[in-house]
């Protein structure tokens, strides 16, 4: 495995890499949901490059870019096991050089939920995903159904800019008491983490709820917000019922259905959801 943390470098080893290349992007500090990543990239590329940048572009004024969980050693350790061929970690200068200027926007899919709470947010992933790209030039590239609208905001991109690239969306990996693997849960006191679990309680309730025959939103997004008020540390932001594809609000499902949730516990903020399929 090399890890690589210039451009001249990373062109390098790239020049040496069996094709097809996969791609997984990353901010670091991974856990098991990231290595499903790359462990999704080995079973259809015949190399692997992991990137590890916490993108400075991608966080609004307000958020936690200074405090955002970084161990770039234990990341190494780990991608070792997992057969990286090239970890990708550059410096913020070698991304974003004073005099830096250019960014990719995707409309529509990125203006409700994530994108009207994080205003900048997506502009920061859609321009730092696209430079990853052209860095990197994979065949493949690997992102996670966790970040439901990002995935949904990425695959947008790659078809209107004809990026050559296939965009695969794994499935959203669980601790075992069913909380969504993320970075952030580190910020969880003892009492939040024993709470957060009910993000996923909730979405199961909501598919069994549509399971049930429900197919009413408002009456899905009720129910929701009642089990979250059974839960003093939980502050949901929002709850939602989406089209998969277009991220609008849907009243009556007909077929398919996104279902989205935001929830504060103390100053963390988690997002998790599940999609509502009859098939
Ligand atoms: P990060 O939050 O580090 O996540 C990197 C990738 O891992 C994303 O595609 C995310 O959806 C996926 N992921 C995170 N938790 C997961 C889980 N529990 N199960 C499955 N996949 C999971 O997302 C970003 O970084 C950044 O926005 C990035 C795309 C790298 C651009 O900076």
């Amino acid at each position: 495995m090399k890890l690589v943390r210039t451009l001249k470098e990373l062109r390098e080893a790239r020049a040496s890499l069996a094709e097809p290349v996969g791609l997984v992007p990353t901010m670091g500090y991974l856990h098991e949901g990231h290595l499903s990543l790359v462990q999704a990239a080995h079973r259809s590329c015949a190399s692997v490059v992991v990137s590890i940048f916490v993108n400075p572009t991608q966080f609004g004024p307000q958020e936690d870019l200074a405090r955002y969980p970084r161990d770039l050693q234990h990341d190494l350790d780990l991608l070792e096991k997992e057969n990286v061929d090239i970890v990708w970690a550059p410096e913020d200068g070698e991304m974003y050089p004073p005099d830096y200027q250019t960014w990719v926007s995707v409309e529509n899919v990125t203006r409700p939920l994530e994108g009207e709470l994080r205003p900048g947010h997506f502009r920061g992933v859609t321009t730092v995903v696209s430079k990853l790209f052209n860095t990197v030039q994979p065949q493949k590239a690997f992102f996670g159904q966790k970040d439901a609208q990002q995935a949904q905001v990425i695959l947008r991109m790659v078809a209107d800019l004809n990026f050559p690239i296939d965009i695969q969306i794994c499935p959203i990996i669980r601790e075992a008491d069913g909380l969504a693997m993320s970075s952030r849960n580190t910020y969880l006191s003892p009492a939040e983490r024993q709470a957060a679990p009910i993000l996923n309680r909730a979405l199961l309730s909501a598919r069994s709820l549509y399971e049930n025959g429900e197919r009413n939103a408002a009456v899905i997004k009720n129910s929701l917000q009642d089990i979250f008020k059974e839960e003093p540390l939980a502050r949901p932001q929002y709850i939602a019922v989406v089209d998969p594809a277009t991220f609008e609000e849907i009243g009556i499902i007909q077929d398919k259905a996104l279902i989205l949730l935001a929830v504060y516990f103390g100053k963390t903020r988690l997002i998790d959801n599940l999609i509502l399929s009859g098939k």
